[in-house]
């Protein structure tokens, strides 16, 4: 129970990683909000929160729209009275050719994967400096700091979670005095469904570029946010931290 009492938003919380995280967030003892465009999928994890025995709350938005995270959030706020954790998780890569990107592809991936993290974090973030605390933890990727190491063609995806990279370190020392921590993950490969559909030879060259030879498990990936969202990371700020198996040494 690392986390008892604590309010948390998950967005991306009807996704493969979001769901883990939020019942792991709730079996740490966090209540969770969800926010995603899945409403379906939301209300399956809410279900997960409350059989943790932590209240849920669920909001369907499209985060790339500044003024519906801004009410979904004020709505959330008003209800628990403040947040203690956002963990951006929403967001998702697609693959294209960069010599044949059209502006829109472009636009979508910096839209979904760092502009949601704006839209989210800039409405979360007056209740925290109000209360003088708080966790802010982005999910960046390895293709941050690695480009196409893990999938050819993820040029805007690359662009986007590098910016999220940025966003984290830049807001970390804005906020470093107000008892606001600003982190985020760098996951590699994850055990999600998104891989399901790997051929045995894809696998196989996929593992045999990560030193350890092991995808992510979404619950470690999980654990390693229950870390940074305890009270016990009060100093831990700026950091991105690499969960990879060693993929983007
Ligand atoms: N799975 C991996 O291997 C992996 C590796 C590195 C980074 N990541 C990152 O982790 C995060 C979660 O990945 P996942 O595998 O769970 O993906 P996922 O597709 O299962 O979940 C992503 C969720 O984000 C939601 N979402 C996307 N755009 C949205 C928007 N505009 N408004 C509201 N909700 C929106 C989707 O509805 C979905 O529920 C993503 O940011 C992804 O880029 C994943």
């Amino acid at each position: 129970m690392r986390l008892e009492g604590q309010r948390a938003i998950v967005t991306g919380a009807a996704g493969a990683l979001g769901r883990v995280i939020a019942r792991v967030l709730a079996s740490e003892g966090a209540d969770v909000a969800g926010l995603d465009l899945n409403a379906e999928g939301l209300e399956a994890t809410a279900e997960l929160v409350r059989a943790e025995g932590r209240r849920s709350l669920s909001a369907t938005a499209d985060l790339t729209d500044h003024a519906a995270v801004k009410s979904a959030v004020d709505g959330i706020v008003a209800e628990w009275g403040g947040i203690d954790i956002l963990l951006n998780g929403a967001g998702g890569g697609a693959v294209a050719w960069f010599h044949e990107m059209t502006p829109d592809v472009w636009a979508t991936q910096i839209e979904r994967n760092l502009t949601t993290v704006y839209n989210v974090t800039n409405a979360v973030l007056p209740s925290m400096l109000e209360q003088k605390h708080g966790r802010i933890i982005s999910i960046a990727s390895i293709a941050a700091v690695s480009g196409g190491r893990l999938v050819r063609g993820a040029t805007a995806y690359a662009a986007a979670k590098a910016g999220v990279v940025g966003l984290t370190k830049a807001l970390a020392i804005e906020v470093a005095e107000q008892g606001v921590t600003v982190n985020a993950i760098a996951p590699g490969a994850q055990a999600t469904p998104g891989r399901d559909n790997d051929t045995p030879e894809r696998r196989a060259a996929l593992l045999d570029q990560i030193p350890t030879r092991l995808l992510g498990e979404p619950e470690h990936l999980a654990q390693a946010i229950v870390f940074l969202a305890a009270p016990e990371a009060v100093n831990i700020t700026g950091v991105i931290l690499p969960l990879d198996g060693g993929h983007s040494i």
